[in-house]
């Protein structure tokens, strides 16, 4: 059991003896780690909670700046991470992007005596490889029944092997880095010529260094995708509403993929039959596996899933929240988070109820002109306080001078409520009229296709 701080302890005499009655609230010094709109929207979420009494984000963003305290270190660097923790007395460490889940953050709290007694939610370094490597992630889904692509993996002993793949294969190829490779790892091709150039590039040529040393060539699917996200404490899972994020820069889903431009929750089309076949066929043997092969996961997993028919298949799994899908799913949770993340530090997660508000939440991404590619930074954002009727998330935002301004190709994202999808959806649209900076671009049809 983690030991969180007890504050309140009133301290009572009766006939020379004094008892400490420790009360039930506590005191709880929480960091958050990573420079988002999932980062602020966890920020957002865990700031409604009593038990929080101080909350630092590191990085953090001009969103974070507004409620908690900033701290500009960088996430991957453990040592400047412990000595925030240890000279501030942080009881938990909420990890938002992967890189320092893959690179072992977890594990390096739980080796170090001064920090072991820290709750981390992210999972150990073992788990996180099911989004550090490709391969892995498929050797679990095979060895777990977990329905997916079928798939054959290659480096550069073999890339004759892979050549003979493809033409096994109908158009179009999927080629998939192995390791992290900032989402743009994944190539989806229609000409063999082509597949087979692209399979030498990342093998013999390091198209995406060391993270294409291997590569997963894989079956297509064809269908409609959503996520579904789950926490979990390594025995006990909890389903998180279902969001769908639009990846492609362009309308229509046309265009270069980006790190999203816009979620829904829940997703039309995932009725309660299909949920039903996502949590038997996919969570369940997920959580199993996990235990079987002994990987320890306290935090998230978002599983990226496709629909083809009607049956979910797995297109890959991250070992934490999806941005711009936390901007969506943590608003229609009802529950204290911070409470929730005790349970998965004390593997209690079974006693707690999740609740969800029946509303929908949508939110719309604004970027910088020219992202994904190279875009210009520094542009003053105007016009924030005037949004009444819906959160601003800051993502690439940051505080210069007094102002906020850009400072990523992702921006903010504007996150609404409604009774039905569409409703959140103009919602959002209209509040971004009143939001402004040079070269400002979103999709104007988040939805589009539900
Ligand atoms: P990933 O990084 O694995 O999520 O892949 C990025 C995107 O590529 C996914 O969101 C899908 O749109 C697409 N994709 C990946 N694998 C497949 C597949 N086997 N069939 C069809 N599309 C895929
Ligand atoms: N929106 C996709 C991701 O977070 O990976």
């Amino acid at each position: 059991m983690y030991n969180f701080r007890k504050v309140n302890k009133k301290k009572s005499c009766i006939h020379g003896i004094s008892f400490i009655f420790a009360q039930r609230t506590v005191n709880m010094t929480i960091l958050i780690l990573g420079s988002g709109g999932r980062e602020h929207t966890f920020a957002w979420k865990i700031n409604q909670s009593p038990l929080c009494t101080k909350l630092y984000v590191a990085p953090g963003n001009s969103g974070t700046a507004e409620i908690a305290e900033n701290v500009n270190i960088n996430v991957t660097d453990f040592e400047a991470v412990k000595t925030l923790v240890v000279n501030n007395n942080i009881d938990m460490v909420v990890v938002g992007p992967e890189d320092p889940l893959v690179q072992g953050v977890h594990d390096f709290f739980l080796n170090d005596n001064e920090l072991k007694h820290v709750a981390v939610i992210g999972p150990e370094k073992a788990a996180a490889e099911l989004e550090g490597s490709k391969e892995f992630a498929k050797g679990f889904m095979m060895r777990h029944n977990i329905p997916t692509a079928a798939y054959k993996s290659f480096d550069a002993t073999n890339v004759e092997e892979g050549y003979s793949f493809l033409e096994t294969l109908n158009p179009p190829y999927v080629l998939k880095a192995d390791g992290l490779a900032a989402g743009k790892g994944v190539l989806i091709l229609n000409d063999l010529g082509e597949a087979k150039t692209e399979l030498k590039n990342m093998l013999v040529n390091a198209k995406f260094g060391e993270a294409s040393s291997k590569v997963v060539i894989e079956e297509f699917l064809d269908g409609i995708e959503l996520s579904c996200f789950v926490l979990t404490d390594g025995k006990h899972y909890k389903i998180l509403p279902t969001a769908k994020d639009y990846k492609r820069i362009g309308e229509g889903d046309t265009g270069l993929n980006t790190g999203g431009m816009g979620a829904v929750s829940p997703v039309p089309f995932a009725t309660p039959e299909f949920l039903n076949k996502i949590e038997e066929r996919i969570v369940k043997p997920t959580i199993e596996g996990l235990q079987k092969d002994n990987l320890p996961y306290k935090g998230f997993i978002f599983i990226g899933l496709i629909k083809v028919g009607n049956d979910p298949k797995v297109i890959e799994y991250n070992v934490r929240m999806g941005d711009p899908e936390t901007e969506v799913v943590l608003p229609r949770l009802k529950n204290d988070l911070v409470e929730l993340f005790k349970a998965v530090a004390n593997q209690t997660l079974d006693k707690v109820n999740i609740e969800i508000d029946k509303r929908a939440a949508t939110t719309i991404m604004l970027v910088s002109g020219g992202y994904p590619e190279s875009y210009e930074k520094g542009k003053e954002i105007k016009g924030i306080e005037t949004i009444r009727e819906s959160i601003p998330f800051h993502a690439g935002a940051t505080l210069k001078d007094g102002k906020i301004v850009t400072s990523g190709g992702r921006v903010m994202a504007i996150t609404s409520y409604g009774d039905t999808y569409k409703e959140a959806i103009k919602k959002s649209y209209q509040n971004i009229e009143q939001l402004h900076f040079d070269k400002m671009y979103y999709r104007k049809d988040i939805g589009f296709d539900l």
